[in-house]
C-alpha cells in the first residue's frame, strides 16, 4: 500500500501522523511511505529521519494525497485537505465529526473510507487511541499547575513539594480516570499531598489497590468537594461523563472559600470544563484570573509537548496502520471489530450511530458496509 503523511496545517498543530519509527516498521512490511517535506519538524523529527528509515520525502500535500492509498494524519483535515481526498482512499485520524458537519458533509461527499482514532475501542472499553493524549494532559497538569503556582505568574508562591520544614502544596483532583490518575501520579511524585476524587467506587477500589499510600481518593460529593476546596493550592479537574458536557463542580461563589492564588487547571475544557470559571485559553496566553484564582484552560495540552505526543499517538496507531495496510480496511475491520468500531464513513455512507444522531443523518451499520 502507498501510505501518505502530510504536514498538519491546523493552527497551533505540531504533531505529525507517522513518526520515522511507524514509517520504518511500514516500509519492513512491503509498504511505500511518502511524507510531505517538513511534516516532523514540529515534533523534532526531520525529513532526514524519514528517509534514513526508508520513506520517501515529497514537497506538497497535493502530492501526498494524490500519490496515497491511505493518508495518516493527526488533526480532522481541513477544508482545503478534504477537496483532495478520493473515493477508495482511506483516511485514518482523529475526525470528531459530531460537532461538525461541514466535516461530515465533505467526508461523504468524497467518497473516502474514514477511520476515526477517537472511535476505535480495547476489549477493555477503552479508547485506545485517546488515551495517550488523556496520558499526557494528565501529566502535564501537575507540571502547568505548579508553574501557574509560582508567584510571579500570580499564584500563591508554593513549591509542590515544600522543603524540610515546610509542608507540600495540596493537590485536589477531580475524576480518577485517565486524565486524573496521570496527574496525581505526577503530583505526588512532586512531592505534593494529592487527593483524588470520583463517583466511581470500582474505580476508586482500583486506584487505591494500586496507588493506597501515594495519594488518597474521596468520594466526589458536592459538600466533600467544597470542604478539600478550601485547602487546595491547586486543583485538577479531570471529569468526563461520556458523550455530555462536563459538570461544573466548583461555582463561582466558592472561588471566594479558595486560597487566593490558589491553581485550578481544567484539563476537561475540551468538553465545556468542569469549573464554572473555566473559559479556554491556549498555549500563547494559558492563564487568567478571576476572584484572586488563577486558572489554566488550554483545550490542547499535549501541543505543548508535541514530541512526546507525537511519539506516543504513534505508538498507539502503528498497529492499527498496519493492520490496514496490510490487510486493507475490510479485511482488517473484519478481523478486528474494535477496528471496524472506528469506520465513520464509507463510499459516501455515514457508518457511526452517534454522528448520525447528533447531525440528523442517516447511518448505514458498518457491517452492513462490511459485507457490501
Ligand atoms: N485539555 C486537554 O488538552 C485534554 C487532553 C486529553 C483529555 N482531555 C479531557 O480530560 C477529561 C478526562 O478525560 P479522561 O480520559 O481522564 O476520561 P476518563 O473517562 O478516563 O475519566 C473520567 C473520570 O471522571 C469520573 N467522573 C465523572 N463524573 C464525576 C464527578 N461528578 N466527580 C468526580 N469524578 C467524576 C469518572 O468516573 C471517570 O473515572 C475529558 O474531558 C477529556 O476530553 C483534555
Amino acid at each position: 500500500m502507498k501510505i501518505g503523511c502530510p504536514t498538519e496545517i491546523k493552527p497551533q498543530e505540531f504533531r505529525v501522523g507517522m513518526t520515522p519509527n511507524a514509517a520504518q516498521e511500514a516500509v519492513a512490511h512491503g509498504h511505500e511511505v511518502y511524507i510531505q517535506a517538513g511534516a516532523g519538524t514540529g515534533s523534532g523529527f526531520n525529513d532526514e529521519d524519514y528517509t534514513r528509515a526508508g520513506a520517501k520525502i515529497i514537497d506538497t500535500a497535493e502530492e501526498v494525497f494524490a500519490i496515497s492509498d491511505m493518508i495518516v494524519k493527526v488533526k480532522e483535515p481541513q477544508a482545503g485537505e478534504r477537496k483532495m481526498l478520493r473515493e477508495g482512499q482511506l483516511l485514518f485520524t482523529y475526525l470528531h465529526l459530531a460537532p461538525d458537519p461541514d466535516q461530515t458533509h465533505d467526508l461523504i461527499a468524497s467518497g473516502c473510507t474514514a477511520i476515526a482514532y477517537e472511535t476505535v475501542t480495547d476489549a477493555a472499553g477503552g479508547l485506545p487511541l485517546l488515551a495517550p493524549m488523556s496520558e499526557v494532559a494528565g501529566r502535564l497538569a501537575p507540571q502547568v499547575g505548579a508553574w501557574t503556582l509560582q508567584k510571579a505568574n500570580g499564584g500563591r508562591g508554593v513549591l509542590m513539594g515544600g522543603v524540610p520544614g515546610v509542608g507540600p502544596a495540596k493537590v485536589l483532583v477531580i475524576g480518577g480516570g485517565v486524565v486524573g490518575t496521570h496527574a496525581a501520579r505526577i503530583a505526588a511524585g512532586m512531592g505534593a499531598d494529592v487527593t483524588v476524587l470520583d463517583r466511581s467506587l470500582p474505580r476508586m477500589r482500583y486506584l487505591d489497590d494500586v496507588f493506597g499510600g501515594t495519594f488518597k481518593t474521596g468520594f466526589s460529593s458536592a459538600g466533600y468537594t467544597a470542604e478539600l476546596l478550601e485547602q487546595a493550592d491547586m486543583v485538577i479537574g479531570a471529569v468526563l461523563i461520556p458523550g455530555a458536557a462536563a459538570p461544573k463542580l466548583v461555582s463561582r461563589a466558592q472561588l471566594s472559600t479558595m486560597k487566593p492564588g490558589a491553581a485550578l487547571v481544567d484539563v476537561a475544557i475540551d468538553q465545556g470544563g468542569c469549573f464554572e470559571t473555566s473559559r479556554a485559553t491556549t498555549h500563547a496566553d494559558p492563564i487568567y484570573d478571576v476572584d484572586g484564582i488563577m486558572h489554566y484552560c488550554v483545550a490542547n495540552m499535549p501541543g505543548a509537548v508535541a514530541r512526546t505526543s507525537t511519539i506516543a499517538l504513534g505508538n498507539a496507531t502503528m498497529p492499527f496502520m498496519l493492520a490496514l495496510a496490510d490487510k486493507g480496511w475490510r479485511k482488517a475491520c473484519e478481523d478486528d471489530p474494535h477496528l471496524l468500531n472506528g469506520l465513520n464513513v464509507h463510499a459516501g455512507k455515514l457508518t457511526y450511530y452517534a454522528v448520525g444522531k447528533a447531525l440528523g443523518l442517516d447511518v448505514v451499520s458498518p457491517n452492513v458496509v462490511l459485507k457490501g
